[in-house]
């Protein structure tokens, strides 16, 4: 059994990607080619924003982004402490503090309450200034976007949702990458739309923060001559053939994979509902786009022994994340380091994340399920 099937995948998409990979060969536009601009005005349409830039990486959205808005020294970027390393590594890397904040126990995302009491510490304590609340859609799940937005009104912050693993999700029926201000995605092969490779994008509504992340992507390019180079940039674009890929992903994505992962976690749901586990919990009107389906095994339970247990069935089962951000080594000895996340810690040790995507059988899901049940129940 795969964690999330690319295999499965390619082999129901085949025919369709390799003409379009085809295609790109022939034309050998393998930078900025044509199949770039179609895929940034598909998402930006599927999204509902004005502007997509698509870059290499999801790491590089996100620093796009803070370069774009001048986030540097003294700022303070508030992160949730249960996150991929990313969301705090880029506002770090940029001379900023990384203020980790602690989650919410059923959605994993960032906890409002504990940011705005961090907004006011930080506030209070005069050494940085509150700059941007990068929340993150954990899991495929939005983060709490209504209170967030609202928190980064009253103190005056810009809103980066780092959308990495949550392309496709939405609230009441908006979609996930267009709750920021900027707002990020990756393409990383096992994300909810992947490619072959690295890739990612920045979406906004902002005429100019568009303009300049498109500079910035291109080594600060001016926007009629890549030759005149107005600021200091990275080289972040999205190869032509990732993009083609992508192309025929999203279609499928947007017909029936979505959908069908949707159904698969219900099944879940279902088949572990009397394990004693904790279930993944979703809001009302708010829609997951399955990264991972994450589970809370009952505190004290030999996690290790699971996973070992499970593999020698074949199924492979994740921890994601193992660390608290604030005990990260890269972290250690800095202000970011000196954060109380209790939450966090307990999820650091309980988490586990199950095979999901949306080829999974009935049979596979059955599977997981008993072999998790049994194996509780034995440890109970
Ligand atoms: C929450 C989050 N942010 C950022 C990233 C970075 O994306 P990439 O691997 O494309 O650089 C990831 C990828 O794993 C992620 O999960």
């Amino acid at each position: 059994m795969q964690f999330r099937d690319l295999k499965k995948q390619y082999s129901v998409l085949k025919d369709e990607i390799d003409k379009s990979i085809a295609g790109v060969l022939s034309s050998a536009q393998f930078i900025s080619g044509g199949a770039v601009r179609e895929l940034e005005a598909q998402l930006a349409e599927y999204v509902g924003v004005k502007h997509c830039i698509t870059c290499a990486n999801g790491t590089d959205a996100i620093t796009l982004a803070l370069k774009a808005w001048g986030v540097g020294k003294g700022d303070a970027v508030f992160v949730p402490d249960f996150t991929f390393f990313s969301t705090g590594e880029c506002p770090a890397a940029e001379g900023a503090a990384a203020v980790f904040v602690d989650v919410d126990e059923r959605t994993y995302n960032i906890d409002p309450d504990r940011l705005e009491e961090a907004i006011i510490k930080v506030k209070n304590e005069g050494r940085y200034t509150p700059k941007v609340v990068a929340a993150v859609d954990l899991f495929g799940q939005p983060a709490d976007y209504p209170r967030i937005r609202e928190i980064c009104r009253k103190y005056g912050l810009l809103l980066l949702e780092d959308g990495a693993q949550g392309f496709g999700g939405s609230i009441n029926g908006r979609k996930a990458c267009s709750f920021g201000d900027i707002s990020t995605t990756s393409f990383f092969p096992a994300k909810p739309l992947g490619c072959y490779g690295d890739g990612g994008a920045v979406f906004t509504d902002n005429d100019q923060w568009a303009a300049a992340v498109r500079s910035l992507a291109v080594h600060g390019k001016n926007a009629g001559n890549k030759y005149d180079n107005v600021r200091l940039g990275m080289n972040s674009r999205l190869d032509t053939l990732q993009a083609a890929i992508l192309q025929v992903k999203l279609k499928a994505f947007r017909e029936y994979e979505l959908d069908d992962i949707n159904k698969a976690a219900l099944k879940y749901n279902e088949a572990l509902k009397n394990t004693g586990l904790v279930l993944p919990e979703i809001k009302e009107g708010y829609v997951s786009s399955w990264a991972q389906y994450t589970v809370q095994l009952p505190e004290g339970t030999d996690r290790a022994a699971l996973q070992a247990r499970l593999k020698e069935r074949e199924i492979p089962a994740m921890v994601y994340y193992m660390k608290p951000m604030h005990t990260q080594g890269a972290f250690a000895g800095t202000d970011s380091a000196d954060a109380g996340c209790p939450v966090t810690e307990r999820l650091c040790r309980t988490v586990l994340s199950l095979p999901l995507h949306p080829y999974i059988t009935d049979e596979e899901i059955k599977k997981v399920a008993d072999a998790l049940g049994s194996f509780l129940r034995k440890e109970g």
